[in-house]
């Protein structure tokens, strides 16, 4: 139940609103607080800040939980597909098989990029990494949709399908170019993950093989990554999205927030990590003794967690299921038992236990892409694809929300105070 709480401001009592969530967490109102004091909040990082109130996705980091829409991920994991999930996300409810088979439908017939669009692959240099092909092309495919102005408007569902089917087709095209290999077109054929497959491994004229347990595993991980509340990249989203810029020009900005180490590109992080470790012939102690020590500022990558506090639910499942790809797959990679080695000194480490320190989505989602045949530099495009329905689930929000307003944070300035102009002869 929404309510007020009392706080005293310079001595003085001072009222403001609570507004309490459907899973009783309690946030401070502090819409009249500079009205009222003359004082603005600073937070840092937003680690104490509420941006919105949303109702896509729940997390308890205290507890390990996350949910979409109110559906547990090990549930989802378990028995939806990507798909079905992306459409949850979206539209807040399971689809009935009619939706499905209709959203399905629109993915499909949305798959091919305009024609005009591969000679902007030309433009690339072969070094160019495929984050930035990515959220180059998105923003690019804006410009072959004139109609696309806002959400309101009734072509929403063509424009989310439109970008959640051609994200996939963009990212496999960008690592054909990347590799000098011919761009292989979609199959209205084929579903979703395994149609990213194809467009990535196919030859002209020689279909690769799909086996239905490498599709069912990335399938999951796209599940996985679908969203994840405020991050950085849909909190980004949401910020481009509330001056009212199109779903595509929203989009390509959260695919340049995600590319960040700290953030998505933390899955690249890991491998790399993980390879150098293998080169230098270390089980992992030596590495941890350095990043405990903050020699070279070196992190544990794919550790730790703004939000999670005990163990990332995403992490226990993608650790479940690289186990079973790589046994399926018979691969052997020593990256993952040093993996598990960096995992099991971590968790029993004074360090990362006093931290809160704990395996994060990224831990071993790298390894089962690289057990799979994705390139490292990849492996933040598929997180990119993974997250597409999240990011349109919140633009959704923000646009269908008649209260929204433009992001626009505050500071404490902390710069020059007023000084007059030296003419340039009288500078030192
Ligand atoms: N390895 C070593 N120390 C760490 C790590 C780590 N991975 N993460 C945090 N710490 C330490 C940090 O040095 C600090 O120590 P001290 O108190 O001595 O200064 C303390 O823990 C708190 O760290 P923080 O940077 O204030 O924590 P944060 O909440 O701002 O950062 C994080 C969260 C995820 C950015 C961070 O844990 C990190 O850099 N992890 C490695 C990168 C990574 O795996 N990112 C993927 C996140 S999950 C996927 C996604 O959603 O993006």
């Amino acid at each position: 139940m929404n309510g007020t709480v009392e706080l005293i401001f310079d001595g003085k009592p001072l009222v403001l609103p609570t507004v309490v969530g459907t899973e009783g967490e309690v946030g401070i109102d502090i819409a009249t607080l500079r009205a009222k004091t003359g004082c603005i909040t600073l937070d840092p990082g937003y680690g104490n800040t509420g941006a919105c109130e949303s109702a896509i996705t729940f997390i308890d980091g205290e507890k390990g939980i996350l949910q979409y829409r109110g559906y547990d991920i090990a549930e989802l994991a378990q028995k939806s597909t990507f798909v079905e999930t992306a459409y949850l996300l979206i539209y807040g409810e399971l689809p009935t098989s009619a939706q499905l088979a209709e959203f399905s439908g629109l993915l499909t017939d949305n798959e091919m990029l305009h024609e005009g669009m591969r000679h902007h692959f030309e433009g690339f240099p072969p070094t160019a990494h495929p984050m930035a092909i990515l959220s180059s092309m998105i923003n690019a495919a804006s410009s072959y949709h004139p109609g696309l102005i806002n959400a309101r408007e009734e072509r929403f569902p063509y424009h989310a399908a439109r970008l959640i089917s051609q994200v996939r087709t963009i990212a496999a095209f960008s690592y054909r170019k990347a590799h000098g290999l011919p761009s292989i077109y979609p199959k209205t054929t084929l579903k979703y993950t395994a149609n990213f497959l194809h467009m990535m491994f196919s030859y002209p004229g020689e279909d690769c093989e799909l086996k239905p347990e490498i599709v069912r595993a990335l399938d999951l991980i796209f599940l996985l990554h679908a969203d994840h509340e405020q991050n950085c990249s849909t909190s980004t989203v949401r910020m481009v999205a509330s001056s009212r810029a199109n779903l595509f020009a929203s989009a390509s900005a959260g695919v340049c927030a995600l590319w960040g180490p700290l953030h998505g590109g933390a899955n690249q992080a890991v491998l790399e990590m993980l390879e150098e470790i293998h080169k230098e012939g270390d089980d992992g102690t030596k590495f941890l003794t350095a990043v405990k020590d903050k020699t070279g500022n070196r992190r544990l990558m794919g550790f730790g967690h703004r939000v999670y506090k005990n163990f990332d639910p995403r992490a226990v499942i993608i650790k479940e299921q690289c186990d079973k790809v790589l046994a399926q797959l018979h691969v052997s990679d020593p990256l993952l038992d040093i993996a598990k080695k960096l995992e099991e000194i971590a968790l029993h480490d004074e360090y990362f236990v006093s931290r809160k320190l704990y395996p994060n989505v990224d831990f071993y989602s790298g390894i089962i892409m690289r057990a799979i045949g994705i390139p490292m530099d990849m492996f933040t495009v598929l997180f990119a694809i993974g997250r597409m329905p999240g990011w349109i689930a919140n633009f959704k929000e923000v646009m269908d929300d008649p209260d929204s307003r433009i992001s626009r944070p505050r500071q404490i300035y902390t710069g020059a105070t007023l000084r007059n102009y030296k003419p340039l002869a009288e500078r030192a």
